[in-house]
């Protein structure tokens, strides 16, 4: 695995990885265990995946955790699934703060049970100084949710004479969503095989590349994430441009 580490071009590290964490039910399943099992087992990888990220110098990463589209699913799940982020971010925040990792998150938070919101407020504050890699948290998260929103706001600023439709730019769009401040990800990784972007940041992964692990959640290890930054690291990213212009731009 060091072996693995000491391939990663640091210098040319994605400030931003986001991960689309799935698979829990259908490992826990393969276990002859109930789904819940494969979301307890989820957090372990969670952790390694937050620490491998924060130990190479990963600046960003978001983690899908909960779509909009989740809470249909049966009650039984999903108050599991409120009850293990309520427990989980209680029982990481020292870790966190050890660490040196801020906590933030993206969604409809409002919406989610009181409980788990204000665990998570929680968390947020008590990390919000920490300077070495921000962990993202996408909960009752929608891309399309998001881009709503940030055209609904866009358009009452333009009814109010703030803005002029004109103004609105690229870069006035990324300010009007959730994830302002934050660089888009360079890397997107979806774990499970399915190779679909789920209502996951649409607008900030237009040029990301994608990585589709053939591994549940429950299984992802550090060296999962060193191997995506190394294919990553071996992908020619070229914006539309030649493969002769970008090799000429170094
Ligand atoms: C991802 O695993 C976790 C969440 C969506 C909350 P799943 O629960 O989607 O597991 P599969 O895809 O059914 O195996
Ligand atoms: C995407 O996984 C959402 C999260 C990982 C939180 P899903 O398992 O909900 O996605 P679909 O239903 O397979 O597209
Ligand atoms: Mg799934």
């Amino acid at each position: 695995m060091e072996d693995l580490k000491a391939q990663i071009d640091l210098q040319k590290l994605p400030k931003h990885i986001a991960v689309i964490m799935d698979g829990n039910g259908r490992w826990a399943k393969k276990h002859g265990q109930p789904r819940v099992f494969g979301h307890r087992n989820g957090v372990q990888s969670v952790r390694e995946a937050t620490e491998a990220a924060a130990e190479l110098g990963v600046e960003y990463m978001t983690l899908y955790a909960f779509s909009t589209e989740n809470w249909g699913r049966p009650a039984a799940e999903v108050n599991a699934l409120m009850t293990l982020l309520v427990q989980t971010i209680r029982k990481e925040i020292a870790t966190m703060n050890k660490n040196n990792i801020r906590l933030m998150a993206i969604g409809d938070l409002e919406k989610l049970p009181a409980k788990s919101h204000k665990a998570l407020l929680e968390g947020i504050e008590s990390t919000k100084n920490n300077t070495r890699m921000t962990l993202v948290l996408a909960l009752n998260y929608s891309a399309k949710w998001e881009i709503m929103k940030a055209v609904r706001n866009l358009a009452q600023d333009a009814v109010e004479g703030k803005i002029k439709p004109e103004d609105i730019s690229e870069a006035t769009f990324d300010a009007a969503l959730s994830t302002k401040g934050i660089p888009h990800p360079e890397l997107l990784i979806r774990t499970s095989g399915e190779q679909r972007i789920s209502n996951f940041l649409l607008w900030q992964i237009a040029y990301a590349e994608l990585a589709f692990l053939p591994i549940f959640w429950p299984e992802f290890r550090r060296q999962h994430l060193y191997q995506a930054i190394i294919d990553y690291q071996n992908r020619e990213r070229r914006f539309g441009k030649t493969s002769d212009q970008i090799m000429n731009t170094d």
